[in-house]
């Protein structure tokens, strides 16, 4: 074994226990959450929903369970926005901030609970008179700015279901799910700022609602100055018609299971999905999650890095955050605006002390370099935590040391847009951690190993990882298509949620997620999966982050193809190849070496920072590119097509 290999080794066999220091303020150190979820699952989130949720009328059946239907909560009555905005003010906290605001070009506002409770009144009170009722959906495509939580919060409050896209979408994701959904009333602005530059988000929305006979009203707000054409009788300014409205507006009271949300799923694959999610359940178990996971304490400052167009910002910047009284921390722009340094900048303005963000931004801080933390003081940070994709142990020891400073636990966090909340992840106060590992799985939450054949697994074993029992956030459904929801998660395996990951549960019960289970490859008949190999790339010190995708190859059935990030100021060669592909031989086996590796500027990704490997296996395959319109930048795929082309043949063996 190379000695990088041996290095990636011995840091996953690393173990992290929690530090006297922190146990000392923990809210949670001790097991008695699972005894109790063992006892009597339901009686346990029945005791979180009371603990948590504030009911107008109290629920009386806890969960009604019809595979694939769950209802929780039943017959209870609540109002989201109330929980999350009156109850606090009622309680005497008005004048707590609730989001400090960074813009993008360095504006700020600092949100107290009293003033977004009277902005989001008003605006509801707004949409009222657009003609939004209780039942009708209301699409929602902002940047990141203060309105746009207080958009979920007003459709919560009157009862109409949102569907927000993200801001960065083009025109037809937006005219497609504005159709789906069949959206009345669409909230958009004049643009919004990203790198200094203006996305015209009204012009985009022109194009799409052209084509969505669905709308009959759209408010828009002005944020970037531009100018921006209007629809008289359809377009109206979000100036002219929310300030000057009352800013009392009753919550409507919902019932536990009336549609909250519909969020279409980022998917490396396949149609957008249009996920259901209710309102008591829901509610629940992101407050119940905020809380657990990130140990939260009075005087938490929260900084989560995501997008609300994400799942991650509907349950861990908006409801979850806000139900549990939060200080959280939004920032509008590019993390490298105007300079690398901004993320750091901003954590220590506002000495944050909980940072939730993403492996992919975490592995580009590796890339931009260790000197754009430094000189900036984050020692308010006391928790760190990872979402979106399995963490390589390299980047999480980086996470560990240069943000953390050796003292915050990182609680890598695994859930789906489909489970609403986070399902397996550490609690930080009692869980020794394993660097790349999610740990297990949240008291209340079953989960567990299949083999292909819907076998259950015994530990340690590796395999399909599936959810065993309902629990109070998971999707209800996808809209309008009830077959396509059975199909996709209850079919594979009968009685069992398939997540679609793969997962290895090691002989002490941790959770390694594998990634996505249509990314594993057969090659030479050994399953070897796409993150293995990612991984073994990752752990030499030369490389920033990789991709690889299997590619169909004469002799080995597929061969693997690799596409690689340097780090800033290595330079590409093909003795770097060679040393490469000698490493992943090295750490995982010869079968694993890469047939061909691309060196690249950039990686084909989702918006929310996954990698689309279906483009890069178009690119090896030399197929057609398929479906780009979800894609982060289009121009990735043709330049790492031209450059594979050229080089095609010269690094296969
Ligand atoms: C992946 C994001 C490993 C996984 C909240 C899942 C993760 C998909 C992790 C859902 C993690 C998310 N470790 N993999 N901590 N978190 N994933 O719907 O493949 O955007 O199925 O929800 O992301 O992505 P989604």
């Amino acid at each position: 074994m190379s000695d990088e290999a041996v290095e990636s080794l011995l840091l996953e066999n690393r173990t992290f226990p929690p530090s006297a220091e922190f146990v000392a303020r923990a809210t949670v150190t001790d097991d008695a959450l699972d005894v109790a979820a063992a006892a009597d699952p339901e009686a346990f989130w029945a005791d979180r929903a009371r603990e948590l949720v504030d009911w107008f009328e109290p629920f009386d059946t806890v969960c009604e369970w019809d595979l694939p239907n769950a209802r929780w909560f039943v017959g209870g009555k609540l109002n989201v926005s109330y929980n999350c905005l009156d109850r606090h003010v009622a309680a005497g906290h008005g004048d707590q901030v609730a989001y400090y605001w960074e813009g993008e070009p360095g504006d700020a506002r600092a949100i107290t609970y009293a003033q977004l409770l009277d902005e989001v009144a008003q605006l509801a009170n707004a949409l009222k008179g657009l003609g939004v009722q209780k039942g009708d959906r209301v699409n929602i495509y902002l940047g990141m700015v203060p309105e746009l939580p207080m958009a979920l919060l007003a459709c919560a409050r009157i009862g109409a279901a949102h569907s927000v896209v993200f801001g960065g979408f083009s025109a037809d994701s937006l005219r497609d799910r504005i159709n789906d959904a069949g959206a009345k009333v669409l909230i958009t602005g004049d643009g919004a700022w990203r790198r200094g530059g203006v996305v015209p988000l009204k012009e985009i929305a022109d194009e799409a609602v052209a084509e969505c006979p669905s709308i009959e009203q759209v408010l828009v707000l002005r944020r970037t100055g531009n100018e921006v054409a209007m629809t008289a009788g359809r377009d109206v300014w979000w100036h002219d018609v929310v300030p000057n409205q009352s800013t009392d507006c009753p919550p409507e009271p919902m019932d536990a299971e009336d549609l909250l949300f519909l969020l279409y799923s980022s998917g490396t694959t396949g149609k957008p999905k249009g996920i259901m999610h209710t309102t008591g359940g829901y509610l629940t178990q992101v407050a119940y999650t905020h809380r657990l996971v990130f140990d939260l304490q009075p005087d938490d400052v929260y900084f989560c890095t995501a997008d609300v167009g994400w799942i991650t910002g509907h349950s861990y910047i908006v409801y979850g955050p806000l139900a549990n009284r939060t200080t959280s921390v939004i920032y509008e722009g590019a993390p490298d605006f105007p300079d690398k340094t901004r993320t750091w900048a901003v954590i220590e303005k506002y000495r944050a002390t909980i940072l939730y963000t993403a492996p992919t931004a975490i592995r580009s801080y590796m890339k931009w370099g260790d000197e754009h933390l430094e000189g900036h003081d984050l020692s308010s940070l006391r928790l760190l935590g990872s979402v979106g994709e399995p963490i390589n142990p390299e980047a999480w020891i980086w996470y560990w040391e240069k943000v953390g400073g050796g003292r915050c636990p990182i609680v890598d966090t695994w859930w789906q847009t489909e489970t609403g909340a986070i399902m397996i992840a550490p609690i930080p106060g009692r869980t020794v951690l394993k660097p790349g590992s999610a740990t297990f799985p949240l008291p209340g939450v079953g989960a567990g190993l299949v083999d292909n054949a819907g076998v259950t697994l015994g530990v340690p074993a590796s395999g399909n990882l599936v959810l065993t029992q309902p629990w109070p956030s998971m999707l209800r459904g996808i809209w309008g298509e009830p077959q396509r929801y059975f199909d996709t998660y209850w079919s594979r395996f009968a009685g069992r949620y398939f997540a679609g990951d793969g997962c290895k549960v090691d002989a002490d019960g941790y959770f390694w997620l594998l990634g996505r289970v249509d990314d594993i490859m057969l090659i030479a008949g050994h399953n070897i999966s796409t993150a293995e190999v990612e991984h073994a790339l990752v752990g030499h010190p030369a490389v920033a982050e990789a991709a690889v995708v299997g590619r169909s190859d004469p002799t080995s059935g597929q061969a693997i193809a690799a596409f690689v990030i340097l780090r800033s100021g290595v330079e590409p060669s093909d003795s770097l190849v060679a040393e490469l592909r000698d490493h992943v031989g090295a750490t995982i086996g010869p079968i694993a070496k890469p047939k061909s590796i691309l060196f690249t500027e950039d990686l084909p990704k989702t918006r929310s920072g996954k990698i689309m490997r279906r483009l890069l296996k178009d690119v090896s395959e030399d197929g057609s590119l398929g479906d780009t319109t979800t894609l982060a930048d289009p121009g990735v795929v043709e330049s790492i097509k031209a450059r594979y082309l050229a080089q095609a043949g010269s690094d296969d063996e």
